[in-house]
């Protein structure tokens, strides 16, 4: 071994001793520095004749090269031993469970009046909403309600503690029948001078209240009013029009409905309208699903509307007991306890 390969040998030996950049940076000094190993055997070329410079100037030329190459690769090797130590050192467990995003869902009740929404809305009927909180004349007067009738009595209707400009109480709207009033007075006066004037057909579901509380009522519960005004509109349409409507919420073709006699104050005739399924649990049972009737002359009237033109019937269902049949659901208050492991099943 020459005293350039000797030299080579230790060079890469200290390299590859040094255990930080700083120290191998110290080690390369030692050798390529100004006054390094390699720096000095090139001053001592000065000493030599012309051709001895040449083979030995050639010698140590390649010697520096050997050396760098040996510097960078123990600098390549550092660089990669201290990302290894980075990167253990700020390693990932994947195999952690990750923080679970909570999926909402929409309500049973809000997925019911959304279909009851859609297959009236097939049928060319608007959706309309309105005030929950309503005057007397809107809830009970404009419905041709006596002024001695039960429903206005405090046992049934929440009041509010403000008086409208009659001079009477507020109230929590019993039922989604002002919409009735509400969106006919808005319509008649929309196509006023209009003649005929179009038809009427909406639908206005919302939150309604009673004080009432049990298995099967709530005081807060849900209802969908329904109304189609024209010239010539008829219990049959009210009949084909909601036997269609069942069938399809309840994807049932061998539903039947049947009309029994009842009494509303606003609807004269006035029917309770009963379904049967024709499969499942309850086939064969006739249940009570809405109050409807042809709307009375005098509630036509408080439309705007002469009576002696225009005729047709209104009805209210209860979307809640829809949901509960649909789903199997028999206590009405699970829908509003907010229970999530009642509604996580509706997702
Ligand atoms: N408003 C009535 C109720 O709450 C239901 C109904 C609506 C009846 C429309 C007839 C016509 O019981």
């Amino acid at each position: 071994m020459n005293d350039l390969d000797s030299l080579l040998a230790q060079a890469a030996s200290e390299f590859d001793a040094a255990p930080t950049a700083a120290e191998l940076e110290n080690a390369k000094a030692r050798f390529l520095g100004k006054s390094g190993r390699v720096t000095e055997l090139l001053k001592g070329l000065g000493a030599l004749s012309p051709e001895e410079k040449k083979s030995r100037g050639a010698d140590i030329n390649r010697l520096k090269t050997a050396i760098e190459q040996a510097l960078q690769a123990r600098r390549e090797a550092l660089a990669d031993a201290e990302l290894q130590a980075q990167l253990k050192a700020q390693a990932l467990d994947v195999t952690l469970p990750g923080r679970q995003r909570g999926q909402g869902s929409l309500h049973p009740v809000s997925r019911t009046i959304e279909r009851i929404e859609a297959i009236f809305g097939s049928m060319g009927f608007d959706v309309a909403e309105g005030p929950e909180i309503e005057t007397d004349w809107m809830s009970f007067t404009a419905l041709n309600n006596p002024e001695n009738h039960p429903a206005r009595s405090m046992q049934d209707t929440f009041y509010v503690d403000v008086k409208d400009a009659e001079g009477r109480w507020l109230n929590l709207r019993p039922h989604t029948s002002p919409m009735q009033v509400r969106y006919a007075r808005m319509h008649a006066a929309t196509h006023a001078g209009q003649d005929p004037m179009p038809e009427i057909r909406v639908i206005a579901p919302g939150r309604t209240y009673r004080v009432d509380s049990d298995a099967t009522h709530s005081p807060m519960f849900h209802q969908c009013e329904g109304l189609w005004i024209g010239e010539h509109i008829s219990f049959k349409d009210l009949k084909v029009v909601f036997t269609d409507f069942l069938r399809r919420f309840f994807e049932d073709d061998g539903i039947e409905t049947r009309f029994r006699p009842s009494y509303f104050p606003f609807t004269e005739p006035s029917a309770e309208i009963d379904m049967m399924f024709a499969t499942g649990p309850l086939k064969g049972r006739w249940l009570e699903l809405a109050g409807s009737g042809q709307v009375h002359p005098n509630v036509v009237r408080n439309y705007g509307l002469d009576p002696e033109r225009y005729i047709g019937f209104a009805f209210g269902m209860g979307p809640d007991r829809l949901t509960m049949l649909r789903y199997g659901v028999s206590d009405l208050r699970l829908f509003f306890e907010n229970d999530l492991r009642f509604l996580s099943q509706f997702r």
